[in-house]
Formats: C-alpha cells, sequence, structure tokens
C-alpha cells in the first residue's frame, strides 16, 4: 500500500471535475487525498460546490475553503469520488473501514457518475477477503448479529461495540461469506431490518481509478469482459 499511489489515483481522478459541479466527496485516506486536491483546484478558481460522506471529510473541505451543502436538501450529485477496501474488474466493491458505507452509498446512489480510487492493493481478482461492514442500529443489536452469525464465519462487533457511526449506529465486521453471491448476500443483509447499510457496492462504481507502482489505470463499468 503506497500513499503516492493514493495521491496519485485521486488526482487522476480529480481531473474529471468540471466547473459547475456539485461533487460528492468520500471518506478515508484516498479520498482525503481527492479533497485536498479538489480544494485546491477550487483555490485556483474552479467554482464547485460539495456534499459529504461523511463529518470528517466535511470538516476537511470546509477547511479548504470548499462550500459543503446538507445532503438532506440535495436531489442529485454530478460527480462522487470515493475510496474503496476491495474492488474487481466488474467495479464490485466493498467499501466501509472507514465506517461510512451508508452515507457513502447514498450520495453515490444519487450521483450521475461515481468514481473509486484506490492504491493497487485494493485491486482484487474476485471481491469477498476484506471484511465487510454492516451498519446495525444498536436497538436490535442481539438479534441482528445473530442472524450474520448464518451468513459469516466471523461477525466482530467494531471496537469491541463502542465504535459508532456518524450516523449514531454500530459496526459489525463480517468476514467469510460461506460461498454466497455478492447480490445474493447483499439481498440477505437487506432482508434484515435492523440492518441500515453495509459495504457492498455491486452498482454504483461507474468507473474507477487505480495506482500501482506510479502508474494510474481506468476502469469504466462495461470495459470488462466475461
Ligand atoms: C470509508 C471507506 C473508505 O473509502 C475505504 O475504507 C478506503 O479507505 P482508505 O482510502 O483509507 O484505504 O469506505 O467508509
Amino acid at each position: 500500500m503506497s500513499d503516492d499511489d493514493k495521491r496519485l489515483a485521486a488526482e487522476a481522478a480529480v481531473e474529471e471535475v468540471r466547473d459547475g459541479m456539485l461533487v460528492g466527496l468520500g471518506t478515508g485516506s484516498t479520498a482525503a487525498h481527492a479533497i485536498t486536491a479538489i480544494g485546491r483546484r477550487a483555490a485556483e478558481g474552479l467554482r464547485i460546490r460539495a456534499v459529504a460522506t461523511s463529518l470528517a471529510s466535511a470538516e476537511q473541505a470546509r477547511g479548504l475553503g470548499i462550500e459543503v451543502l446538507d445532503f438532506a436538501s440535495v436531489a442529485a450529485v454530478d460527480l462522487t469520488i470515493d475510496g474503496a477496501d476491495e474492488i474487481d474488474r466488474h467495479l464490485l466493491a466493498v467499501k466501509g473501514a472507514g465506517g461510512a458505507m451508508l452515507r457513502e452509498k447514498a450520495v453515490a446512489a444519487a450521483s450521475a457518475r461515481m468514481i473509486v480510487i484506490a492504491d493497487g492493493s485494493k485491486r482484487v481478482e474476485r471481491i469477498g477477503s476484506a471484511k465487510l461492514p454492516v451498519e446495525v442500529l444498536p436497538f436490535a443489536r442481539a438479534s441482528v448479529l445473530a442472524r450474520l452469525g448464518a451468513l459469516f464465519d466471523s461477525v466482530e462487533r467494531r471496537d469491541g461495540g463502542d465504535y459508532r457511526t456518524d450516523n449514531g449506529n454500530l459496526v459489525a465486521d463480517c468476514t467469510g461469506w460461506r460461498g454466497a453471491d455478492p447480490q445474493a448476500l447483499a439481498v440477505m443483509l437487506q432482508a434484515i431490518p435492523a440492518v441500515v447499510g453495509h459495504g457492498l457496492f455491486l452498482d454504483e462504481v461507474d468507473a474507477a481509478y487505480i495506482a500501482a507502482n506510479g502508474v494510474v489505470t481506468r476502469l469504466e463499468r462495461g470495459d470488462a469482459s466475461g
């Protein structure tokens, strides 16, 4: 994993930001590089407004002079740039190591285009090795964890149960999908009422910029065959 590669991927993606756009700002160390690059372009005169997928990203962006709107009042976003924990050639991704997957998915779903940025360590043949974060309503903790236990080999409450998302919910980090394919797993997770979000991004990602050893590769949805 290289911070230079994260920055290169982020800067390549930020080239897609155009004057007048409403931009979705992702969360995490790679997205932070994108916010820095957008801030730099804004300081040079690019007129953009933004929505943020986490309180931390909103704070970083405002600190750079970027206007950050309340997403509650935004119907559509032009372009979102965000990190990922795993991404494959079909642009299926796992997100949420930073705990922001619910807001990230809401912003991605409202976006005309969503770009993942990552260093080469995130590129995988097939998603499913990284921990899959599941956001859980604390009210229903025990019953949801029991149901997740039937779907995964291991279910760990993040920070021993002390972790809370920006939405006030807890996160279960789940490993070992027991052979479920991602689409089937997403359906099963969504069928648990007090699961309020999860890190499977199966339809949202339109493109990815992945940097490895200083070389940036762009993947577009539909490019991969087979
Ligand atoms: C946060 C995320 C992040 O985008 C993802 O975890 C990648 O983070 P990083 O760029 O720090 O490796 O999904 O919820």
